[in-house]
């Protein structure tokens, strides 16, 4: 199954603020549809740079970088963003957004192993050139700390007995067996919730390091934007968009402690918030993937 951008104008749209020109980021390139929208809406004298850790989505990538000049792509976590765009003289930007977690095809794709609903190896990674896959890091972690990983970032409340019949069952090879061993402790509580997919999220969210990358990417991220432009980030779950919210937040509000009558330099904000937008209705109609999605703009100050 292809993949559908989600919020697709609204972000390239954000993004731009009415610029033609200039050099833009795209941080998760996926199959390019945001990154595709950027570029017919620039000029001929536009940079895009574009990352992704999938190798699949750096194949789709290079073709469209052989085609049109304007673009490069980059295989690297949005995590060294400064230091890939820094190596390629690129010290400021125009723009930047992100589209966080999983391309429907790396859900889809039964072999890379992110879905109880299409049996795999366990595998997990986003970059599958690197790394250990789930099956792996499940062997080495231990049951408390899996049992934390569960909790924290599958918000799942059943953690514990999860984690001890995962590390009971030893070596899990396939997404079927650990849906399985997921399903029998778990007291289904949810409707319409496969009792694994808070498990599921929660690896996923640890083997590709997920949050951390986005809290290290963040403050990057504003450091190369130039004055007025702008950063656009779409995340799907309560964790990821809390750190963006409390992130915009913090850099977009003065610091407690200045009142009036304190010397301007102490201002350091470096954002205005600017918007934050759900997928319509008709939208989520179209692609039901898109209900959960929150995309937030923030623009750099001077
Ligand atoms: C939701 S998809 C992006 C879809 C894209 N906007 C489109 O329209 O086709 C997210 C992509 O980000 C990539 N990704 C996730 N975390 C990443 C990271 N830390 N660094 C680079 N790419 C990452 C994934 O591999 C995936 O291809």
């Amino acid at each position: 199954m292809s993949h559908i951008s989600v919020l697709l104008h609204e972000t390239v749209d954000a993004v731009l603020a009415q610029r033609t020109t200039g050099v833009f980021v795209d941080a998760t390139f996926g199959r390019g549809g945001h990154t595709r929208l950027l570029l017919s809406k620039l000029d001929e004298n536009a940079q895009v740079f574009a990352f992704d850790k999938d190798p699949e989505a750096i194949a789709v990538a290079t073709q469209l970088a052989e085609q049109d000049q304007r673009f490069s792509i980059i295989h690297a976590s949005f995590a060294d963003i400064k230091m890939e765009l820094n190596q390629r003289d690129i010290m400021h930007i125009d723009g930047i957004m992100a589209d966080l977690g999983v391309s429907s095809p790396q859900l889809d794709q039964a072999e890379r192993g992110f879905s109880f609903m299409h049996n795999g190896a366990l595998d997990m990674r986003m970059d599958n050139s690197q790394g250990q896959t789930a099956r792996e890091w499940l062997l080495d972690i231990d049951e408390t700390a899996l049992a934390d990983i569960i909790y924290k970032y599958g918000e799942e409340r059943y953690s514990r007995r999860i984690a001890k019949a995962i590390k009971q069952a030893g070596d899990i090879a396939t997404t079927a067996e650990l849906a399985d061993i997921v399903k029998n402790v778990h007291p289904k509580w949810e409707k319409h919730k496969h009792p694994a997919t808070r498990t599921f999220q929660a690896i996923r969210i640890a083997i590709n390091k997920e949050l951390d990358d986005v809290e290290i990417f963040l403050p990057q991220a504003v450091e190369l934007l130039k004055p007025q432009g702008r950063l656009a980030v779409i995340s799907f779950h309560s964790l990821e968009d809390r750190l963006i919210k409390q992130f915009i937040q913090q850099e977009s509000t003065l610091p407690e402690d200045i009142g009036w009558g304190l010397p301007q330099q102490q201002d350091t904000r470096r954002l205005k918030k600017i918007d934050r937008v759900k997928a319509s209705e008709q939208e989520v109609k179209d692609n039901p993937r898109s209900r959960s999605a929150w995309l937030r703009v923030a623009e750099r100050l001077a």
